[in-house]
C-alpha cells in the first residue's frame, strides 16, 4: 500500500497548475449516457475517481479514448443500464448514473452505494425525487430499481440541499415530459457546471447558479460536436493556497477561478494571508504565523465542508483558538485523531472542534482515512518539524492529481514510496 513520506519545514514557494474538478467532471461523464451522439469532454483530471466513472460507463457500453486531459466517449449503445456493487462501493458517486440512465434507457439498477468514513451518505432525497417524476423505484437486495417509460416533469422541493442529489434530478429532468422545477437546488459551481454542459447538448435549463433549477425536457440531446471545458478545481486550489499560507509561504495557483472559492478567501485573509487575484489566477503569501479562524460549514456560497480539514491544519499551528463547527456530515473530523498524533491540541463537542494552536506540529506516522482528512495530514506534515509517514494514501489518489509532484515543484520535501 502506497504511503507518503514528507519532511516538513520548508516554506512553500512558486506556481502550481491547477486541475479540472473531479466533482464537476464526474457528473459531466454520467450525462454522457443521456444522448447517442459522441461526447467529447476537457481539462478532465487524471484521478482514481475519474478512472472508476470510466470503467462503470464502459461496462454498461459506452466506449471512451483518452487525448491528454480529453475524454471522448461513444455511448451509442447502451447494452446494460447497470451499475454493479463491485464498482458502486468503490466510489459513492457511481449513484450519478442512475438519472441518465432511467431517463436514456427507461431502467436502471445501480447497487445502493454503501456510506463511507464521513457518515451514512443516503440517497433518499435522489429516489423520492425520481418516484416523484412518475419512476417506478424499488430497493432490494442492495440494488435500486427503477424504471419509466418517460419521465413527468413535476415541481420537486428537496428537503435538504444534496449535491448529486441536485444534479441526478436535474439530469434525468433534461429527457422528461414538460416542465420539471427543482427548488432548494445545490448551488455549488460543479452543479452549475453540470447545467452549462447539458445546455450545451441542447438542455433547456433556467436559474443556472440558483436554488431554483427549471427544466423544460425535451426528446433528445446530442453535444453537437463540441469540447466541453471542466471548470477548475476549487478544493483543490483552496487545498495548495491553505498549504502556502501554513508553510508561510508565498504561492501563485494558475488555471483556477477566484470566484469559485470567496468563502475560502475570505477565511484565509482572516487568517492574516495576503492575497491577490486575476481572472485565472490566485496569488497567496503568508509572511507571518497565521491567526486561528473560526467557521462552520455549509451549502455554497457558504464555506466548503470540503475545504474543512484543511483549514483545520492550519489551525493547528496558527496564533489562537479557532472553533471549527460542521454542519454537512455527521462523522467529518477523522482527521482530527491523526493531527493529534502530530501534536495538535484539538477538543471535539459533538460537531464543533475546538483547535488550540501550537507553537509545532512534530512529525510522526499517522494514517488517511478519507479524501480530504488525506490532504490535511499532507497539509499538517509539511508544516511540523521532522518526517511523517502517511499510509493509505489511496484515498488522497482518488480527488488530487499528482499530488507529490505539484508540491514538490513548490519545494516540499515529498515523495511516494510502494
Ligand atoms: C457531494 O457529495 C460531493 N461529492 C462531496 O465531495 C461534498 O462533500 C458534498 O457534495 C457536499 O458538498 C461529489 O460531488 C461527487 P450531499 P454528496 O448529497 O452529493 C444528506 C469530496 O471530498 N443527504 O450534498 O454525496 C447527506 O447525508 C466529496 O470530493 C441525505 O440525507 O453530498 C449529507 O448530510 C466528499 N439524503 C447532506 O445531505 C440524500 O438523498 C449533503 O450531502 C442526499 C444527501
Amino acid at each position: 500500500m502506497d504511503k507518503l513520506v514528507v519532511r516538513g519545514g520548508a516554506p512553500l514557494h512558486g506556481e502550481v497548475a491547477i486541475s479540472g474538478a473531479k466533482n464537476a467532471a464526474l457528473p459531466i461523464l454520467a450525462a454522457s449516457l443521456l444522448t447517442s451522439r459522441p461526447v467529447t469532454v476537457g481539462n478532465v483530471p487524471r484521478l482514481r475517481d475519474i478512472a472508476t466513472m470510466l470503467a462503470l460507463l464502459n461496462d454498461m457500453g459506452v466506449s471512451h479514448s483518452v487525448e491528454g486531459d480529453t475524454v471522448i466517449l461513444d455511448p451509442s449503445h447502451i447494452d446494460r443500464p447497470v451499475a454493479p456493487y463491485d464498482l458502486v462501493r468503490t466510489m459513492r458517486a457511481s449513484i450519478l448514473v442512475l438519472g441518465p440512465l432511467l431517463a436514456r434507457c427507461g431502467e436502471a439498477v445501480v447497487s445502493l452505494p454503501g456510506g463511507c468514513a464521513i457518515g451514512a451518505r443516503p440517497v433518499d432525497l435522489h429516489l423520492k425525487g425520481l418516484a416523484a417524476m412518475g419512476a417506478e423505484v424499488e430497493v432490494k437486495k442492495g440494488y435500486i430499481h427503477a424504471r419509466a417509460k418517460r419521465l413527468d416533469g413535476c415541481r420537486l422541493v428537496l428537503d435538504q440541499v444534496t449535491v448529486t442529489g441536485t444534479e441526478n434530478l436535474l439530469m434525468a429532468a433534461t429527457l422528461a415530459r414538460g416542465t420539471t422545477l427543482i427548488e432548494n437546488a445545490a448551488r455549488e459551481p460543479e452543479v452549475s457546471d453540470l447545467a452549462h454542459f447539458l445546455v450545451s447538448m441542447g438542455a433547456q435549463i433556467e436559474g443556472i447558479g440558483s436554488d431554483v433549477l427549471k427544466v423544460e425536457g425535451v426528446k433528445t440531446l446530442s453535444a453537437a460536436g463540441g469540447r466541453y471545458h471542466v471548470l477548475p478545481d476549487r478544493i483543490e486550489t483552496g487545498t495548495y493556497l491553505t498549504a502556502a499560507a501554513l508553510t508561510r509561504g508565498a504561492i501563485r495557483t494558475l488555471g483556477t477561478r477566484p470566484e469559485l472559492l470567496d468563502a475560502v478567501l475570505a477565511k484565509l485573509r482572516e487568517a492574516g494571508a495576503d492575497i491577490t487575484t486575476g481572472e485565472d489566477w490566485i496569488e497567496l503569501s503568508m509572511p507571518r504565523r497565521p491567526r486561528a479562524v473560526s467557521f462552520h460549514t455549509a451549502p455554497h456560497p457558504a464555506f466548503p465542508t470540503d475545504m474543512q480539514a484543511q483549514l483545520m491544519a492550519l489551525n493547528c499551528i496558527a496564533e489562537g483558538v479557532g472553533v471549527v463547527t460542521e454542519t454537512i456530515f455527521e462523522n467529518r473530523f477523522m482527521h482530527v485523531l491523526e493531527l493529534r498524533r502530530l501534536g495538535a491540541q484539538i477538543a471535539i463537542e459533538g460537531n464543533t472542534a475546538i483547535c488550540t494552536g501550537v507553537d509545532k506540529l512534530t512529525g510522526a506516522p499517522v494514517m488517511a482515512t478519507d479524501l480530504r482528512a488525506s490532504a490535511s495530514l499532507v497539509l499538517a506534515a509539511l508544516a511540523a518539524e521532522g518526517e511523517t509517514v502517511i499510509d493509505r494514501i489511496y484515498h488522497i489518489d482518488r480527488g488530487y492529481e499528482q499530488i507529490e509532484t505539484k508540491f514538490s515543484s513548490l519545494g516540499a520535501e515529498i515523495h511516494r514510496v510502494c
